[in-house]
């Protein structure tokens, strides 16, 4: 099992966004969530890398376990973090740094890996993914597309357990957004385990195995992807009507 989440409930100041979150997500499941503005998706996501922390709740994800009644300390989540990468919509490519700067960054200057090889996986990555003529561009040369694609590169460098996206085709048309669908489904492939949050619901249907729907902070519908087609609650019916 890749995530397990049990009584996760957090706070902004007194606003209560997360309530009594429980779930399941197996290894190389592909975990949508969906949900209306507002209903606590990128908190959720970003507690599962502790990019925030949860007031309550316990967590356990890529063979890691917190539970939030003790104070998670930030070296917890740097060290979580190499193991559960992220995938921003704003991609948060560093601008100084060319792409296979990017790419080596982190494996070279956190995990310590050797130069020559970073740059050699680096490359095979970059291949996958139809970036390799790119290895040398800076990132304000690419296409909102191709940004995505290095920061999906960039994160599958540390060769992640878990790869969290928020919105990743958010700023994307429909014809780069298919280019994300694919990637995530081969991802998928090699037993990756991934969670994406989206308010796109056929880019939902396309990748998901397994879907999450919250509202206000609860969640209201958790199910396998037939739960596009025969919701179990009136609430995610009706969401997917829109
Ligand atoms: N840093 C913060 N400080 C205070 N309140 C916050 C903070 N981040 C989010 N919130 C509040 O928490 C609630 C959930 O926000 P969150 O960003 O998780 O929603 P979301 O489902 O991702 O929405 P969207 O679809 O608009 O991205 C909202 O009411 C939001 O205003
Ligand atoms: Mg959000």
């Amino acid at each position: 099992m890749s995530i397990q989440v049990s009584g996760i409930n957090k706070f902004y100041g007194n606003t209560q966004v997360l309530h009594d979150v429980n779930f399941t997500c197996n290894t190389g499941e592909t975990l949508v969530l969906l949900g209306p503005s507002g209903a606590g998706k990128s908190s959720l996501l970003r507690v599962l890398n502790l990019l925030e922390t949860a007031n309550s709740g316990e967590l356990n994800i890529a063979d890691a376990f917190f539970n939030f009644a003790t104070e998670v300390q930030e070296k917890d989540g740097l060290k979580l973090r190499r193991k559960v990468g992220m995938v921003f919509q704003q991609y948060n490519l560093w601008p100084h740094m060319t792409v296979i700067e990017n790419l080596i960054e982190a494996p070279v200057n956190v995990a310590g890996l050797n130069k020559a090889q970073a740059m050699k996986e680096a490359m095979q990555i970059l291949a996958t993914l139809q970036l390799a003529d790119k290895a040398d561009a800076w990132p304000m040369q690419l296409s909102g597309g191709q940004q995505q694609r290095v920061a999906i590169a960039r994160a599958l460098m540390m060769k992640p357990d878990v790869l969290l996206f928020d919105e990743p085709t958010a700023a994307l048309d429909p014809e780069i957004t298919n280019q994300i669908v694919k990637i995530i489904n081969e991802l998928s492939e090699t037993g990756i385990t991934q969670v994406v949050v989206t308010h796109e619901v056929d880019f939902a249907k396309k990748i998901a195995s397994h879907v999450l729907y919250l509202e206000k902070g609860y969640i209201v519908e958790h199910g396998t992807k037939e739960a596009f087609i025969t919701p179990a609650t009136s609430e995610f019916a009706e969401y997917l009507a829109h």
